[in-house]
């Protein structure tokens, strides 16, 4: 439950373990598949890693957005420059507040951050073909599938199945 007012802010270097932390523990493994939506049955290696993390963090054209509940990270997204807009990605909310409206705040966070520092006119980003659920979830929030792309199994680790792509999803100016 979120006890203090909620904080946005963007990570520093400080935050790479506890970004890590909470991308791992929301996306996949068993504390990931206590949430509403999660890809624990489908993928089990590590979805990211701490030096990952750090270069992003360190790159000029990219900030993870962070939501801190008093000195608790609740939740963090990637955003990433590209030629007309942005790429939003790593989005995790800690699995203990998931389905409380959390999400929806910290994205519509992320469009604003996205418009304000780089002027985007659109956000784009890619889901797993098979996650109905978090594909609703996006079209409510206004996004449509612009196309699909191979999902990248050669770096991705621990697949439980391989009968999936990316589906392409953008928010229009
Ligand atoms: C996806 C994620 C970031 C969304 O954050 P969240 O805080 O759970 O989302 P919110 O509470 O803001 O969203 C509430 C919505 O979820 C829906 N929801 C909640 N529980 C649900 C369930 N069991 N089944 C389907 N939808 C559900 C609600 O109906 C509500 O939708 P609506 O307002 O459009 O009706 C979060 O669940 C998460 O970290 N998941 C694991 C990592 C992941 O999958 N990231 C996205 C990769 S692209």
């Amino acid at each position: 439950m979120i006890d203090n007012d909620l904080q946005f802010g963007f990570a520093g270097l400080d935050d790479v373990p506890r970004v890590a932390a909470l991308i791992e523990r929301a996306y996949r493994g068993p504390e990931a598949a206590t949430g509403w939506t999660n890809e624990a049955a489908l993928l089990t290696g590590p979805r990211s890693s701490p030096a990952e993390i750090e270069s992003l963090i360190r790159a000029p054209d990219s900030r993870f957005v962070t939501a801190v509940d008093g000195d608790r990270l609740v939740g963090c997204a990637l955003l990433q420059r590209t030629a007309d807009g942005a790429y939003f990605g790593m989005f995790a909310i800690d699995p203990g507040e998931q389905g409380s409206g959390l999400g929806k705040a910290m994205i519509a966070r992320c469009e604003a951050t996205a418009r304000e520092l780089w002027g985007a006119r659109s956000m784009h980003l890619t889901v797993i073909s098979l996650r109905d659920k978090l594909i609703g979830w996006y079209e409510r929030r206004g996004f449509a599938r612009t196309g699909r792309r191979p999902f990248p199994f050669d770096r991705a680790t621990g697949a439980l199945r391989t009968d999936f792509d990316l589906i392409v999803l953008e928010k229009p100016p």
